[in-house]
């Protein structure tokens, strides 16, 4: 019996071992509308990073993200000194009217090889529940973003 158990734990962790640098491996989504809303919905909720200290809280936009909008940073791309921010970094803006009421989100999600031409930078733009309304090489966001290509393509937060 003793053996049995001794047995089990075995293979237990040799399972666990074995699965923990798949789950590493996979962590990130595909450069893909809806696996992209569902990592930074469910599993790394955007809510729970942090912000940019140059773009911190709801603020006055004159983007046409809304009049308010409110920005959010994974932790690689909150720590980066210089550009290009490294691979796997994702930035999520909601975009507020003037009631201050979510009407979109929309994502900058940095996918090495997805589109050397322009960053690297896989577009999303959503309604508040997720669904898609655009995605990829979205030739809009690229074309005003491009204004920032040496910032990344960031426009609301400065790195350095
Ligand atoms: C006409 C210009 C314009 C277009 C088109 C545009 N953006 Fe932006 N975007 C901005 C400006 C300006 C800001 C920053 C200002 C602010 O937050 O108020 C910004 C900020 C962002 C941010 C926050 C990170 C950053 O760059 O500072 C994301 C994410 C973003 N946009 C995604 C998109 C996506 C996705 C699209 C296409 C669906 C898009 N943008 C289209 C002008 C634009």
């Amino acid at each position: 019996m003793k053996k049995l158990i001794l047995l089990a734990a075995g293979a237990a962790l040799a399972l666990a071992l074995g699965l923990l640098p798949a789950l590493a491996a996979g962590d990130m989504p595909a450069a893909d509308a809806t696996a992209l809303w569902n990592y930074i919905s469910k599993v790394s909720p955007y809510k729970q990073w942090g912000q940019f200290p140059d773009h911190k809280g709801m603020l006055a936009s004159k983007s046409p993200h809304g009049a308010f909008t409110q920005i959010w940073a994974s932790a690689s791309a909150l720590s980066a000194k210089k550009a290009p921010l490294p691979a796997g970094s994702i930035i999520v803006k909601e975009g507020m009217g003037q009631d201050k009421k979510v009407s979109s989100v929309v994502v900058m999600y940095k996918v090495k090889g997805f589109n050397p031409e322009a960053g690297d930078w896989f577009w999303a733009l959503y309604d508040p529940d997720g669904t898609a309304k655009a995605s990829g090489k979205v030739a809009a966001c690229i074309s005003c973003h491009s204004v920032k290509a040496d910032n990344d393509y960031l426009a609301a937060h400065a790195i350095k």
